[in-house]
């Protein structure tokens, strides 16, 4: 098998029926891959539901040669994002790769959000990762092979006007994933992180002069490598849009230590307050134990 090819591959795609996951389905298969093109087909809210979507891309996928199955389960439950996965085995026999894309936006200033604003969006960004990626993590585990993409936002790694419920969520699924790196590590499962900028229905009226040039497919083959057997990255988190391909990551510097065993004054914290947050020399932690060692380090004599 080709490294980018996908020839015996099965991926689930969740919000597949359009904008950027429409393109994934449609490229995957091209290559070779079969795809379970989940889509609810409901509004941007979240409100209401189709099986339009999913149809029109499986129909597309279909006449292309390629193969695909419609799957229309909500990934916002247990049971929606099980069934999901059971439609790839099922119709293929296994899932090699989970592509965590579906989405809905209920924007909203902080103090005014509802708690139903903020359950909804929780509901399909974050819990929704873990409902479909979990039964699917358990069969790439059983197979040794698994390539897992969890769709986050600079809404959440950088912050944004107006996106706490979908900052918080989005933020989420880099915490989810990041452990995902570090448990299928050994299972060859490799789990990494997109913050997209594309114009599609959930973005037309935010990106302005611009949206035109910012195409979906211009995020695609970035997802496709991460989704396929030659990607050797995992735990990270990549910048996609409109032809930049780039890394978030989250550093750690070196900082101050306060020497002597004693903790720092509120005052000398103050007085070094620039040594704490100089990002002149940092290190990228691989995980938990990566900082731990730094900090283990203060007390060899
Ligand atoms: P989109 O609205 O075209 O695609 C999202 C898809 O998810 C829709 O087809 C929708 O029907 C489906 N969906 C919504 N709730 C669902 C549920 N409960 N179960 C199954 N499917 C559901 O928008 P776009 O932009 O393609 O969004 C894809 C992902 O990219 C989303 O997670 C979004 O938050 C994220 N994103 C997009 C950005 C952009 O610039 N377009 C920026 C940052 C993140």
């Amino acid at each position: 098998m080709s490294k980018t090819g996908f020839d015996g591959r099965v991926a689930v795609i969740t919000g597949a029926g359009g904008g950027l996951g429409r393109t994934y389905a449609l490229e995957i298969a091209r290559r070779g891959g079969r795809v379970v093109v989940n889509d609810l087909g409901g509004r941007p809210d979240g409100s209401g539901a189709s099986h339009s979507m999913a149809d029109q891309v499986v129909k597309e996928i279909v006449e292309a040669g390629g193969q695909a199955v419609a799957n229309y389960d909500s990934v916002s439950t247990p049971e929606g994002g099980a069934a999901i996965v059971q439609s790839a085995l099922d119709h293929f026999g296994r899932t090699d790769i989970v592509i965590n894309n579906a989405g809905i936006l209920r924007d909203k200033t902080f103090a005014k959000l509802t708690p139903e604003e903020l359950e909804i969006v929780l509901d399909v960004h974050l819990k929704g990762a873990f409902y479909v990626t979990q039964p699917a993590f358990k069969v790439m585990k059983d197979n040794g092979y698994g390539r897992i993409v969890f769709t986050a936002s600079a809404a959440g790694i950088l912050g944004n006007f107006g996106q706490t419920n979908y900052g918080a969520a989005k933020m989420g699924l880099v915490g989810l994933s990041n452990v995902l790196a570090i448990e299928g590590a050994k299972n060859d499962i490799k789990s990494n992180v997109i913050a997209p900028i594309a114009n599609t229905r959930l973005t037309q009226d935010l990106l302005g002069p611009i949206a035109a040039k910012l195409a979906p497919e211009f995020v695609t083959p970035l997802v496709l490598y991460l989704a396929s057997e030659g990607c050797e990255q995992t735990h990270e988190i990549f910048t996609v849009g409109g032809g930049r391909y780039a890394r978030f990551f989250v550093g750690m510097n070196d900082g101050w230590v306060k020497r002597g065993g004693q903790p720092a004054t509120i005052e000398e914290i103050a007085e070094h307050i620039g040594e704490i947050r100089d990002t002149a020399r940092f290190t990228i932690p691989g995980g938990v134990g990566d900082e731990l060692r730094v900090t283990a380090q203060l007390f060899k004599s």
